[in-house]
C-alpha cells in the first residue's frame, strides 16, 4: 500500500513555504452521524419531551447490556460521571485517590471536587497506563480508591488492580473515557464490576455531543448516583411528566444538575448500534498506519493482538517521537504536520507539569519520568471512522514527509 509515496519525495514542507498536503483542514476526531441518527434527533425535538425521558432510560439499558454490566447511569459528561462515582463510592475530604500522572485534567479535577487528594503514580513506558506496582507503593491508610485511566483505549491491568483493591478495601473507579468498546480478559470495559465512567464527547469512539455513562453491578450505588445526578430528588423529572398522578419530588440528599437529555440519548442509541463497525474501521486504519509508517523515528503505544482476549478501543493512535533521531522538538513536528492541514494533536502534558497543579499538589517536574517522557514526545494521529482512506493517506504522507525532513542523517545518528 504505497500509492501516494511519490507525493512525499523531495517536497517542500508547508511550514517552509510549500503547498500543504491537502487543501482543507482535517479536523481531529470529527464525529460521524448517519441520516437516520439526524432524523431520530429531529423526532425527539418534535416529541415535546427533549429532556431526560424514555430514550435516556433505553440508552442506559442498551449501554449496560453492551458492556455486560447490571446497570448504567447516563450523565452530562464523563467528568460529571467521575465526580458522581467517586462520591457514591464514599470518597470525600481527607481521603486519597491513587491515579496516573498521565491523564486529562478531568480525572484530577473530579477527584479534587470531592475534597479528596489525588495521589499520582508514574506509568509503564510501553502501555502508558499506571502499573499495579506503582499503585501498591502509593497506598496509605488514607487511600479510599484507585482511579485507573485506560489510556487511549488500552485497558489497564484490572486483575491485579482488583486484587490490590480487595486486599486494601478500596473502590476502583475506572476512567474509561477513551475505552468505549475496549475488552479486558474477554469482558468489555465497564463489565468488570467496578464503577466505570465513559465519555461521549464528539471526538470519542461514539458520541452524544456532550455526555457520559457510569456502569456498575451494585444496586445500591446506582440509586445513589441517580440521586446525585439530579439535585438529590427522589423521582426523576420524566416520571412526573409521564404520570397523570401528582408525584411529589422530595430532596433526600445533596445533588447536582448532571443529567443527560433524550436528544443526546437517541443519538447515543444510534451510535451504539454502529459502534462495532466504528471500532472495526479504527482497527483497519490503525493497521494501515502501522504498516505505512513502519521504520520512522517513533515508538507507539503497545497494543494487544487483534482477536485476543484483550482489545484496545483505539480512541487514540499514540506515537512517541524518538527525539534523539530528530533535529527539532515535538512542538515543531506537531506544528509542521498541522501546516500540512492535518489535525494532529498531543495527549497529554503530565499532570505535574501544569502550573495550577504545581501550586495545589505536592509534585514538581521530574517526579514522574515516564509520564514526562510522553509529554515531550507524544503525538496523536487522526484515524477516526469519519475519515476516508484518502484522508488517512494524507495523514501518512504528512507524517512521512515531516519526519523525513527533520530526521538526523543516518551517519550522524550512528556516530552518537
Ligand atoms: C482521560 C479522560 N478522562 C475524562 C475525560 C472527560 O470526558 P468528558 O469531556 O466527557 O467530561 C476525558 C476527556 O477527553 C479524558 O480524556
Amino acid at each position: 500500500m504505497t500509492r501516494q509515496r511519490e507525493r512525499v519525495a523531495g517536497r517542500t514542507l508547508a511550514i517552509e513555504g510549500g503547498q500543504p498536503i491537502r487543501d482543507t483542514y482535517l479536523v481531529f476526531g470529527r464525529p460521524l452521524f448517519s441520516e437516520e441518527e439526524i432524523q431520530d434527533v429531529v423526532a425527539v425535538l418534535r416529541s415535546g419531551w427533549p429532556g431526560m425521558g424514555k430514550k435516556t432510560i433505553e440508552f442506559e439499558q442498551a449501554f449496560a447490556e453492551y458492556c455486560g454490566a447490571r446497570h448504567a447511569v447516563s450523565i452530562a459528561s464523563c467528568t460529571a460521571g467521575l465526580h458522581v462515582a467517586l462520591l457514591a463510592a464514599g470518597v470525600g475530604r481527607g481521603d486519597e485517590v491513587v491515579t496516573t500522572a498521565m491523564t486529562f485534567a478531568a480525572t484530577i479535577n473530579a477527584i479534587r471536587q470531592t475534597g479528596a487528594t489525588p495521589v499520582l503514580v508514574d506509568i509503564d513506558p510501553n502501555t502508558l497506563n499506571l502499573t499495579p506496582e506503582a499503585v501498591s507503593h502509593a497506598i496509605t491508610p488514607k487511600t479510599k480508591a484507585i482511579l485507573p485511566v485506560h489510556f487511549g483505549g488500552l485497558p489497564c491491568d484490572l486483575e491485579r488492580l482488583g486484587e490490590l483493591a480487595r486486599s486494601h478495601r478500596l473502590a476502583i473507579i475506572e476512567d474509561a473515557a477513551h475505552a468505549v468498546g475496549g475488552v479486558y480478559h474477554g469482558r468489555r470495559v465497564g463489565g468488570h464490576g467496578n464503577l466505570a465512567c465513559f465519555s461521549f464527547y464528539p471526538n470519542k469512539n461514539m458520541t452524544t455531543i456532550e455526555g457520559g455513562m457510569i456502569t456498575t453491578d451494585d444496586d445500591g450505588l446506582v440509586e445513589e448516583m441517580r440521586l446525585l445526578r439530579l439535585h438529590g430528588l427522589s423521582s426523576d423529572a420524566w416520571k412526573r411528566f409521564e404520570s397523570k398522578a401528582f408525584i411529589p419530588s422530595r430532596v433526600v440528599r445533596d445533588g447536582f444538575k448532571y443529567n443527560m437529555t433524550d436528544v443526546q440519548a437517541v443519538l447515543g442509541l444510534g451510535q451504539l448500534k454502529r459502534l462495532e463497525a466504528f471500532l472495526a474501521t479504527r482497527e483497519r486504519y490503525a493497521a494501515i498506519l502501522d504498516e505505512e509508517l513502519a521504520g520512522l523515528p517513533f515508538d507507539r503505544q503497545l497494543r494487544p493482538p487483534l482477536g485476543g482476549t484483550d482489545r484496545h478501543a483505539l480512541h487514540l493512535y499514540v506515537i512517541l517521537l524518538r527525539l534523539e533521531e530528530l533535529t527539532v522538538d515535538r512542538d515543531h513536528i506537531l506544528a509542521a504536520i498541522r501546516e500540512e492541514n492535518i489535525g494532529v494533536t498531543a495527549h497529554y502534558l503530565a499532570i505535574n507539569e501544569h502550573p495550577y497543579y504545581q501550586r495545589v499538589l505536592p509534585y514538581r517536574p521530574g517526579d514522574f519520568p515516564f509520564a514526562e517522557r510522553v509529554s515531550a514526545r507524544t503525538l496523536t494521529l487522526p484515524m477516526s471512522p469519519s475519515m476516508s482512506e484518502d484522508d488517512l493517506f494524507d495523514v501518512i504522507d504528512a507524517v512521512r514527509s515531516v519526519l523525513a525532513r527533520y530526521r538526523v542523517p543516518a551517519a550522524s545518528a550512528a556516530a552518537r
